[in-house]
């Protein structure tokens, strides 16, 4: 039996989970909610809450999953990429761990372990699978062979694709961050109502700084002529936003799994709660014959149980970090 203990720091969610022979039986999250009236992450204050919340986040998973911390066989942490005041939080903790209990310490990529959140639950997608690896940071097509040989495809140029959607909310005077209210008022607009370019980006890249601009230009011109612009048309223009963004991601999709000759098609990360995202996957999945993998809510903002899935199949693999393993704020897998 494999019980292995779980550490997930690298943005703004204190996480820990605990997986028993590849099942998770505890997924315990802290929010940090100091960062909303900054309107963004602020990363000395990121890394000041995951000391504090490290501990009891720890406390709570042994605790709900009915094992002591001498049961466990291995910890796992994320070692990058993130920020690095927040990864030295998890990393040094569960060094502290390892050493004092004696057992091996595993280091994860935490893009790998989005893409890795795919095997918590059934259904599972077969290798090879492509997965669309959207978040506040990252916006990625991966070629997925098998739990540790996956290719970076595509990615973006510029920004993310939840910068787009974070960046749209501060045009439009949202709070951040912002991708979530985009979705919400989404749902009572009209898609149609305003038409954002698509930006031509050649193979299977992606670029949302032009939109980012199309948007900035189109909403001070509206603003111009009506000062009431944006609160009149709030749905329809988050409607029309959330629209093009998830058609650049999907038709990027659609070109690697023609491309490559893939059906098994999967999405991660924050950005895939999107629910026109979503939608628009299970649309594109049927008339293309995919079968399409969509995490549950949980499982797509950062958490420990996926940082613990993906430490269970390293440990199958007796694939260990030492104890001068240091954390890393890039890391291409
Ligand atoms: O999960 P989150 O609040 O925090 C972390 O950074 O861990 O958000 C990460 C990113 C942000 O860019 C956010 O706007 C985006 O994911 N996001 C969404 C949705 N939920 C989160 N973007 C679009 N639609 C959503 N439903
Ligand atoms: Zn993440």
């Amino acid at each position: 039996m494999a019980i292995i203990l779980g550490i997930e720091s690298s943005c703004d969610e204190t996480s820990a989970a605990i997986s028993i022979d590849g099942e998770i039986r505890a997924n315990i999250i802290a929010n940090q909610t100091i960062h909303e009236k900054f309107g963004g992450v602020v990363p000395e204050l990121a890394s000041r809450a995951h000391q504090q919340n490290i501990v009891p986040v720890v406390d709570q998973a042994l605790k709900e999953a009915k094992i002591s911390k001498k049961d466990v066989d291995a910890v796992a942490f994320t070692r990058g990429p993130g920020l690095l005041g927040s990864l030295l939080v998890g990393t040094s903790f569960s060094k502290g761990f390892a050493l004092a209990m004696d057992i091996p310490l595993i280091d994860i990529n935490h893009m790998q372990a989005h893409i890795l959140a795919h095997f918590i639950e059934d259904p599972k997608p077969a290798f090879p699978f492509i997965c669309l690896t959207v978040s506040g940071g990252h916006t990625q097509i991966v070629l997925v062979r098998d739990y540790f040989d996956m290719e970076i495809l595509g990615q973006t140029l510029d920004d993310a694709a939840g910068e787009a959607f974070d960046k749209t909310a501060k045009i439009l005077q949202l709070p951040y961050p912002g991708g979530p209210l985009i979705d919400r008022y989404a749902l009572e607009g009209n898609p149609e109502a305003y038409a954002f370019p698509e930006p031509q980006i050649a193979g299977l890249d992606f670029s949302f700084s032009g939109l980012k601009t199309s948007i900035l230009y189109f909403i001070r011109d509206q603003v111009k002529e009506d000062p009431d612009f944006i609160q009149r048309n709030l749905p329809d223009i988050c409607a029309s936003v959330q629209f093009r963004i998830v058609s650049i991601l999907i038709n990027k999709l659609k070109k690697a799994a023609d491309q490559y000759g893939i059906r098994e098609i999967a999405i991660a990360g924050n950005v895939s709660a999107n629910s026109g995202l979503r939608a628009e996957l299970l649309r594109t999945g049927d008339a293309q014959g995919w079968q399409v993998y969509i995490p549950k809510f949980e499982y797509c903002t950062d958490n420990a149980a996926m940082i613990a899935m993906a430490g269970h199949h390293k440990f199958l693999k007796g694939d260990f970090a030492t104890q001068s393993v240091e954390p890393l704020a890039r890391w291409a897998p």
